[in-house]
Formats: C-alpha cells, sequence, structure tokens
C-alpha cells in the first residue's frame, strides 16, 4: 500500500548520477580561453564522475601549431587550478589526457573542412565515438563560416550516430545578425540539434529559481501584481574586461549581459508555471514573457536606462585603472560597462510592476541576485509614518554566497510594539556542501543527453534582441553620457540611483 508521507531522509543522499551519450566533442576555439578556463575542466569532471564512457573523446581545433601532447599540457594547468573542479588528481588527468587530440587549422576558410572530415573518421577508426558534439567557442564573426563549412563537408548529418552544434554566445550583436546566424544554422542543422548556450541557466541558483517559484505551494500565490511592488535584478561584478578589451569595445555591457543573462533571469521570475518540464514547455513560458515586454521608443529609453563606465578607483583597497585605460581600449571610449534598465512586463500578471535590471564591472562587490520586494502592509499598526514599515523582500542569491533570504519585520525586544527587519536565510553551503557541478558541466551533460531545456531557443534568441536592439539604436542617437561616470570599487554611477528613485526605490546595496 503506498502512502502519502515519504519519510525524510536524515542524511542528503548523493542522486545517482545520469550518462551522457558517449560522442566526440569538437571544439572550434580549442586555444581559447574559455576551452581552458571553462570547457575542459567541466568535461574533465563528467569523466572523472562516470558521465563519460570509454569511446568519449575531445578534439581540439585552432590555428597555433600544436601537437596532441602540447595541446594536452596547456591545458592541464587550467583544469588543476580551475575553481571549478572537483576531482582532480594527476592519476585521473593522466587518463582523461589520453582522449584529448587537437588538430590545427583556419576554421574561417572553406579547404580545412575535409581535413576535418578526415581527422574525425580516423579518430573514429580508433574507437571514438560515432556521434559529435560540434562547439563554437570562437569570435562571433566565425560562427557563420564555421556552420557552413560544416554543411558543405556532409559533417552536420549524420547516419551513424547523431550530430549537434552548441553555440557559445554572442549570438548575433542585434536583431538582423541574429536572424541572419539563425538562417544559416537552420540551412544546416535541424532546430533540435542547436543548443544555443547561455551559461548562466547551467547554474544551479538559476535552475532552483524554477525550483523555488513551482516545486513550493508558498511563493506563488504573492508571485504577481497584487503583492509584488517591484523586482530588482542585479549583476555586479568586482572584476574589469580581465585583457578582453577589444572584445568589449565591440559589445559592452548592455550586449554582454542584459541581453542574455538578465533577461533569463527575469525570464525565469516571471514566467508562467508550465505544465511540463521539458525543452518546449520551458521554453515557450519563457518566450512568452520576452514577447510581453514592452518595446521602447527613443523617449523611453532616454528615461528608462542608464549607461556607466567605470574610471580609475580601488577595489578591495587596491588600485585598478579606468576603463579608458585597458589594454585594447580606445582612450575615448564611449563603451558601456554598467548598464541599468527599467523593464515593464505587460501582462496580467505583471500589469504595472516594474523589473529593474542592472549588471556592471569593477563594482563595489560581487552580487548576482534577484531581489522580489512585497507590498507594504496597508495599515502602519506598529508605526507613525506608514514610509517606515518594512516591506518583505524574498532574495534569491544566485551568486556568491548562494542562497536565499527572506526578510520580514519581527518583534524588537522591549516593552514598545517595535519593529525590525531580519533576515531568514537559507545558505547552499550550509545545506549541501561545495560540491555542486558548475555551469558548464551541467549544461554539456544535458547537450549529450539531449535535453535541450536549459539552451536558448531560436525564437526565444530573436526575442531578446528584439527589445535590446533599439536600446542600442537609441543610445546611438542619443547624447553620449558622460564617461567616466562611476568610480571603480563603487556601487555604479549616480543616474542608476535616480533611475529608481524616480519611482520612490532604492536599489540593494551591493553590501549585503
Ligand atoms: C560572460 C560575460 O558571459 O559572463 C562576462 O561575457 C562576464 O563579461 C561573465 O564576466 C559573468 O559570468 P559569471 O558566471 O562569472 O557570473
Amino acid at each position: 500500500m503506498s502512502t502519502l508521507v515519504q519519510p525524510v531522509p536524515h542524511k542528503l543522499e548523493t542522486p545517482s548520477l545520469p550518462q551522457g551519450d558517449s560522442c566526440l566533442v569538437v571544439i572550434f576555439g580549442g586555444t581559447g580561453d574559455l576551452t581552458r578556463r571553462k570547457l575542459i575542466p567541466a568535461l574533465f569532471d563528467l569523466a572523472c564522475v562516470g558521465c563519460t564512457n570509454r569511446n568519449f573523446r575531445v578534439l581540439g581545433i585552432g590555428r597555433t601549431e600544436l601537437t596532441d601532447d602540447d595541446f594536452r599540457s596547456r591545458l592541464r594547468e587550467g583544469t588543476a587550478t580551475s575553481k571549478d573542479t572537483r576531482n582532480f588528481s594527476d592519476g585521473r588527468w593522466h587518463d582523461f589526457a589520453r582522449r584529448l587530440h587537437y588538430l590545427v587549422g583556419d576554421a574561417s576558410r572553406s579547404d580545412f573542412f575535409p581535413h576535418l572530415k578526415a581527422k574525425i573518421e580516423e579518430l573514429q577508426k580508433q574507437g571514438a565515438s560515432k556521434n559529435i558534439l560540434f562547439y563554437v567557442s570562437t569570435s562571433a564573426s566565425l560562427a557563420p563560416p564555421i556552420v557552413e563549412g560544416l554543411g558543405e563537408a556532409g559533417l552536420a548529418r549524420n547516419s551513424q550516430g547523431w550530430t549537434r552544434i552548441i553555440l557559445e554566445k554572442p549570438f548575433g550583436r542585434d536583431l538582423n545578425s541574429a536572424q541572419e546566424l539563425n538562417e544559416i544554422v537552420s540551412h544546416v542543422f535541424e532546430e533540435r540539434s542547436v543548443y544555443r548556450i547561455d551559461h548562466y541557466l547551467g547554474k544551479e541558483t538559476v535552475q532552483n529559481i524554477m525550483m523555488f517559484r513551482f516545486g513550493n505551494s508558498i511563493f506563488e500565490p504573492v508571485w504577481n501584481r497584487n503583492y509584488v511592488e517591484y523586482v530588482e535584478i542585479t549583476a555586479a561584478e568586482t572584476l574589469g574586461v580581465e585583457g578582453r578589451g577589444e572584445f568589449y569595445e565591440e559589445t559592452g555591457a548592455l550586449r554582454d549581459m542584459v541581453a542574455n543573462h538578465m533577461l533569463q533571469l527575469l525570464m525565469l521570475t516571471a514566467m508562467e508555471p508550465p505544465v511540463a518540464f521539458d525543452a518546449d514547455t520551458v521554453r515557450g513560458q519563457k518566450e512568452q514573457v520576452l514577447r510581453a515586454i514592452r518595446p521602447m521608443s527613443k523617449d523611453e529609453v532616454a528615461k528608462f536606462t542608464v549607461r556607466g563606465q567605470y574610471g580609475p578607483g580601488k577595489i578591495d583597497g587596491k588600485p585598478v585603472p579606468g576603463y579608458r585605460q585597458e589594454p585594447g581600449v580606445n582612450p575615448n571610449s564611449l563603451t558601456e560597462t554598467y548598464a541599468a534598465v527599467e523593464f515593464h512586463v505587460d501582462n496580467w500578471r505583471w500589469a504595472g510592476v516594474p523589473f529593474y535590471v542592472r549588471a556592471g564591472k569593477r563594482l563595489a562587490k560581487p552580487l548576482t541576485e534577484v531581489a522580489v520586494h512585497f507590498k507594504r502592509t496597508p495599515q502602519a499598526l506598529f508605526s507613525r509614518n506608514p514610509e517606515d514599515v518594512h516591506h518583505n523582500v524574498i532574495a534569491l542569491r544566485i551568486q556568491p554566497n548562494e542562497g536565499i533570504a527572506l526578510s520580514f519585520g519581527a518583534k524588537q525586544p522591549g516593552q514598545e510594539m517595535r519593529a525590525i527587519r531580519v533576515d531568514m536565510d537559507f545558505s547552499y553551503h550550509d545545506a549541501f556542501g561545495t560540491d555542486t557541478p558548475a555551469a558548464y558541466e551541467t549544461l554539456l551533460l544535458d547537450a549529450m543527453r539531449g535535453d535541450a531545456t536549459l539552451f536558448t531557443r531560436r525564437d526565444e534568441v530573436e526575442a531578446e534582441w528584439r527589445i535590446i536592439t533599439p536600446i542600442e539604436e537609441a543610445w546611438a542617437q542619443l547624447p553620449p553620457s558622460p564617461f567616466p561616470n562611476y568610480p571603480a570599487g563603487s556601487e555604479g554611477p549616480q543616474a542608476a540611483n535616480q533611475l529608481i528613485k524616480y519611482d520612490r526605490f532604492a536599489w540593494r546595496s551591493l553590501q549585503v
């Protein structure tokens, strides 16, 4: 007989790990930073915990002349020192490194692809899997020739296994270029084989937004305009552009963070409950949120957005240069390193609730969070001034110090009925330890298993650009901001405070 009451385990049990389909991962951009810092450490950890099998191989592609052994030793250090790697040991690396191979070549030229095909066949003869996972981790301009080259060489279709392709961001730089790239991709690959990656979706705490909302019954009834006053979504980094000056000059904070990671956080916070947790249903619900976001006219862009650029300042007490002094950056650059936007989601659930989004580099503290601010009590029973009544906030901390805090008013001990704000705080680290998979690990395994739920669909990417491109265009026409307008190590530009203050609110401090 079944019982409705399940025993509560005293200890958390480690769920058994799923295995990805065996495959050959072909990485374009094999000598790049992302491969060294993220992709190889993620694949290494997956191999260590038994998520890959013996036919699993990696083929890196780059323009630098390297032997397989050179390639392996370059990657070893990145894996050994990565904060994402959980299982490093020399013995394990030795086993893993034997599966790493390298091919030199210029992937922007179509005559490279027959060589690639021959190399893949050679590896398969030596036992590599027939399933192929291409990973495009190159500069954005190389994605179209790579996709076309794969198509022309007959590498996009595979009669002996599956073929999938992961595309790294940036996925285009505006609506037109994203549509063009989507067209090229759709001529070569079926949409179900295309995995557009947004690594935020692989973060445990980002997936937990859905779990928190749809795996509990008490939050959903208040998750709407009747109870929520406004929502704040922050991604603050202390890092600067980290040697990526040239890339960043062409990108800026709006394209780099808001057009993808921040909109993903907004979608997960605002979406309707899906009827099932599968790729099409979840992505369909998310896309509905984008469709409901009010597009902005030029005047609205001037009113609802703020751009910032950091000048010299101090991070953790140490002096750091301003953005214009970074290598590869124009000394008169007008590229924004900070963007704040007030979005309006015009649907039944969220009408009238502003979503304030901010993302910036070289800010006072690293903090990524979604803070949902609830309306005040209708009556100020414990305060003379209604403005002094605390309002409840649910803060979903994505990183660091991952967790969830609910703030509420409690009675301050004493003879009077005075309220004081306190926090109920859940910490991932205290509950589960540090042994959680890195975002790229989760996403690579999902792609190997053919689960695209945490990847961005074609219509979703285009809908993201439909919101962002008018802002970029208006910024190009509006008078430039007086850059630099915030010192490194601060909370951002003053104008961003004005943006939210206009509605009588204030940003949460980054020092929480
Ligand atoms: C990347 C951006 O997509 O995300 C970087 O290009 C940014 O500029 C990074 O630093 C932030 O990712 P995370 O996982 O460190 O929050």
